[in-house]
């Protein structure tokens, strides 16, 4: 069994660190304050919320929700998928907790409840059942208000309700929120900048309603010694140095990094000793493996995109794209076709950017797009 996770819920065995995180998080939930969660993406956000619902002191005293908003495009998805988290976290929890919520969601009655026949709970609204959003939204804020237990609802990619088409989603939500002593929330997210102006901005309903953590890379100690005592339970040694390359090749972000031992420690079977070589070789197999997938997305792009984003693999992370140093260096066409080109990228997310100070910092997403053009061209 291959105890680096990739997927999935991570037990806690398999849990690399995060303890300071975990304590901030459950000091903060024992003194009822809302919480604003943001990192890079896949830096372990999703990963640490469900750390936190399986430590005794939440688990054994609340009902936890979690809900994804990524997919949604409207008020009346987002309603519709926490509606079915709350099911969801109720059913196996006996017929008196969802009877509670049933009795609150008068105005989905008859799309959900009791199959008639057998007798099994059963959840069946559609986005059309949903005539009134902003009603049913009241409701299951009432049922969050009158649960027979403390809830915490884990909202992630909570950016997305800047997207949404009707109007004032924020206000509404944030006036439920205030006026809920029963419920604590997550808000989580990667787009750090559209989150921070939700939160940080005076004029906005969320002003100043959450305390932040913002989510950094797993120490390079620490995540080296848990990787060295994964390996050494499955009877395997990893070199320090295999696992310093593993974590510097990605900067510690922890997708990238954890993927790269997760394949190292299935390479390792029968072997003895995992060296620097292994783990090189490791992630070359691993990138030949993402060739066909990444050769498309290059075969999509036109000239510029291609050459900005080569441009960036290069350098890793690059600031003043426009600048004529940068165009010089990498034989660039023009500041104005820079510009389009990032612009698309960005649009496509194949590129992101980080706020440094003043200066915005851009590179290609996916860490291992980036080796794998830094291999390639
Ligand atoms: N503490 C951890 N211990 C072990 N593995 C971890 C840990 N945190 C994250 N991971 C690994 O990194 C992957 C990504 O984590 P997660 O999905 O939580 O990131 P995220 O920040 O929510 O990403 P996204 O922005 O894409 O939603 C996990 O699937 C897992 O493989
Ligand atoms: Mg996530």
């Amino acid at each position: 069994m291959n105890p680096f996770y990739i997927t999935g819920d991570i037990p806690d065995k398999y849990f690399c660190d995060r303890e300071k995180e975990t304590e901030w998080l459950l000091n903060k939930v024992k003194n009822r304050a809302h919480i604003l969660l943001t990192s890079p993406r896949r830096m372990g956000k999703t990963q640490l919320i469900y750390h936190l619902y399986e430590t005794p002191e939440v688990k054994n005293q609340y009902y936890t929700f979690y809900t994804d908003i990524f997919p949604t495009t409207s008020l009346h998805e987002m309603v519709l998928l926490l509606s079915k988290e709350i099911y969801r976290v109720l059913v196996p929890r006996g017929k008196a907790a969802l009877d509670r919520f049933l009795a609150s969601l008068h105005s989905l009655k008859g799309s959900f409840g009791y199959d008639p026949v057998t007798g099994a709970p059963s959840f069946d609204v559609k986005l059309g059942d949903i005539h009134s959003p902003a009603l049913t939204l009241e409701e299951i804020f009432n049922y969050l208000e009158n649960a027979d237990r403390p809830c915490i609802f884990a909202i992630d990619e909570f950016q997305q309700i800047t997207h949404f088409p009707e109007k004032n989603v924020e206000a509404l939500l944030r006036s439920y929120v205030q006026h809920t002593n029963n419920c604590l929330f997550i808000y989580a997210g990667s787009n750090r900048h559209i989150l921070e102006n939700m939160f940080h901005s005076p004029a906005k309903p969320f002003y100043n309603s959450t305390e932040q953590l913002y989510l950094d890379r797993i120490p390079r100690e620490k995540y080296i010694s848990f990787a060295q005592r994964m390996f050494s339970e499955g009877g395997i040694t990893l070199s320090i140095e295999a696992a310093t390359y593993a974590y510097d090749t990605f900067e510690g972000h922890t997708y990238y990094v954890h993927n790269l031992f997760h394949n190292a420690f299935s390479f390792a079977q029968g072997k003895k000793i995992i060296s620097v070589d292994d783990m090189k070789s490791v992630l070359l197999n691993l990138l030949e493996e993402k060739r066909h997938s990444f050769s498309s997305l290059m075969n999509q792009l036109n000239y510029q995109q291609k050459e900005i984003i080569i441009a960036l693999a290069k350098d890793g992370k690059a600031t003043g794209l426009t600048s004529a140093a940068f165009i010089k260096k990498h034989a660039l066409k023009s500041p104005s076709s820079v510009q389009f080109a990032i612009s698309t990228l960005l649009d496509k997310q194949i590129v992101t950017y980080e706020n440094e100070g003043r200066s915005k910092w851009f590179m290609i997403s996916d860490r291992f797009l980036s080796e794998w053009i830094r291999n390639t061209y």
